[in-house]
């Protein structure tokens, strides 16, 4: 872990005793007051639900600036590597630290390649799984049955990173393929040696034995640059999930499949399937009617919220949002596809930004506002969003997981609580 930067001492008074607590700042100059020794020294515990002002630890990986609109992965901008890179380098460059050179790039596609099969056993799962299971509660099942079926990797030891991560990668990209073609009822398809990653993933789920499915550039693109937008974001709801499982020296698969869970609720990466759901349900219910789901998200009243909006980091516009909004309307122009929904989400998109309600939380478009529309016009059906978010955080849950194991002030997570409940008292 890199040095960080000492800024001398806070102060806390408190019942007549002083404490003071060393404050210091990463290399962003993102400055933290450390508390590990506060309760010993006062007794007291901080009280912060939802962790919005805790920091959990020190993160080489990823850097987000809320204000500003920044994100990058080990220093390179987004915008950057979803221009110039393809997913697989930047999965590489997650969990190892750099871009791969031309020889570990062709090793790691290699390693993905080999690792691309489901084991026989593990396929025939899906012959007893219901038609209609969500392809997240199929994925996260998968996830933590590779523990069972490659026992052999759960060291800790590094050099079998390479093999666990595309392990991961190519076989979940797989479960996802197979759940879809499962819940169609079409035979499915084995990936090929002789295509990339992204093609790999769009024959896996479009070929049929009859239609001779080539996959198009255009979407191969595209699922390339969506699956880099998604590839990590520091210490998010579903990456702290995995973390905190890995703490408890759970293996690497059973940590995954914790994330895949977290991540598929409707706050979190469930989002993107529930943005369409609303687009769908504004222009079928409220006759495309903008103003009226925009009164119900601002009424305290109603639980409503609008998805793919608002940001626990994000005060200012998603920078993923942004190349994922030209991302959608180069996709569909490309494809010759006309969606109402777009126009639908571009109105809404205006009537966020325009509404003071919104304005005075800074409550921006998110990463999941526009994704939903490219997958729609690339044929994905909705229920799968999600699971190509969750295919796309692989890496960086793997390289936080990794990161936190190596941490020397790593320990197993176990938060404090403020008890509020009835004092002792007998059994009558
Ligand atoms: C992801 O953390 C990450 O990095 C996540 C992620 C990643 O890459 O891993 O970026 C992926 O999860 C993106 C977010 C996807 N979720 C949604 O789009 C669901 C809709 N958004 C909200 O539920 C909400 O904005 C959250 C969950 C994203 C953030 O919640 P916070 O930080 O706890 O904010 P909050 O609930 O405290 O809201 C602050 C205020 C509240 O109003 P007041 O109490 O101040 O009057 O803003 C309001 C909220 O009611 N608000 C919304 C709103 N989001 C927040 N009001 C209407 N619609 C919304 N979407």
């Amino acid at each position: 872990m890199s040095e960080v930067n000492k800024l001398g001492k806070a102060t806390l008074k408190f019942d007549g005793k002083t404490i003071e607590l060393p404050v210091f700042e990463g290399s962003e100059h993102e400055k933290a007051i450390d508390i590990r020794r506060l309760r010993k020294e006062t007794g007291l515990i901080t009280y912060d639900p939802g962790f919005v002002n805790t920091g959990s630890c020190q993160s080489e990986i990823t850097y987000i600036d809320g204000e500003k609109g920044i994100l990058r992965y080990r220093g390179y901008d987004i915008n950057d590597l979803a221009e110039k890179c393809e997913f697989v380098e930047v999965a590489y460059l997650l969990v190892h630290g750099k871009l791969p050179g031309k020889k570990q790039h062709q090793i790691f596609s290699t390693h993905l390649n080999s690792h691309s099969m489901l084991h026989e056993d593990m396929r025939h799962f899906f012959d007893n799984y219901p038609d209609h299971a969500h392809p997240m509660a199929t994925l996260s099942a998968m996830a933590v049955s590779l523990s069972s079926f490659y026992p052999e990797l759960e060291t800790s030891k590094k050099e079998n990173i390479d093999i666990r991560v595309t392990r991961l990668l190519s076989k979940m990209r797989a479960a996802a393929a197979f759940s879809y073609k499962k819940s169609i009822g079409h035979p499915i398809v084995q990936p090929r040696h002789d295509l990339s990653y992204c093609e790999n993933f769009l024959n896996m789920m479009f070929r049929t034995p009859v239609n001779g499915y080539e996959p198009d550039p255009v979407c191969v693109r595209a699922l390339n640059k969506l699956l880099i937008l998604h590839a990590d974001h520091e210490q998010n709801c579903s990456a702290s999930v995995v973390k905190m499982v890995g703490s408890s020296d759970a293996n690497l698969y059973a940590s995954i499949s914790a994330g895949i869970c977290a991540l598929w609720g409707p706050l979190h990466g469930g989002a993107n399937q529930h943005v369409i759901e609303m687009l769908e349900r504004i222009l079928k219910k409220d006759r495309g009617n903008v103003k009226k789901v925009i009164e119900r998200a601002k009424d305290k009243n109603d639980s409503f919220r609008l998805m793919g909006v608002g940001h626990r980091v994000y005060k200012s516009y998603d920078p993923r949002a942004k190349v994922a909004k030209q991302m959608c309307t180069d996709v569909l122009d490309q494809m010759g596809v006309k969606d109402p929904l777009v126009d639908l989400a571009q109105e809404l998109e205006e009537a966020v930004l325009a509404d003071d309600y919104f304005k005075s939380r800074s409550l921006y478009p998110n990463i999941d506002f526009y994704t939903g529309l490219t997958y729609r016009a690339m044929g994905i059906p909705t229920n799968m969003f999600t699971v190509m978010f969750a295919i796309g955080r692989i890496p960086g849950w793997i390289a936080q997981w990794l990161e936190m194991k190596e941490d020397p002030d790593g320990r197993i997570g176990r938060p404090r609580q403020v008890y509020t409940g009835p004092t002792k008292r007998k059994v009558s």
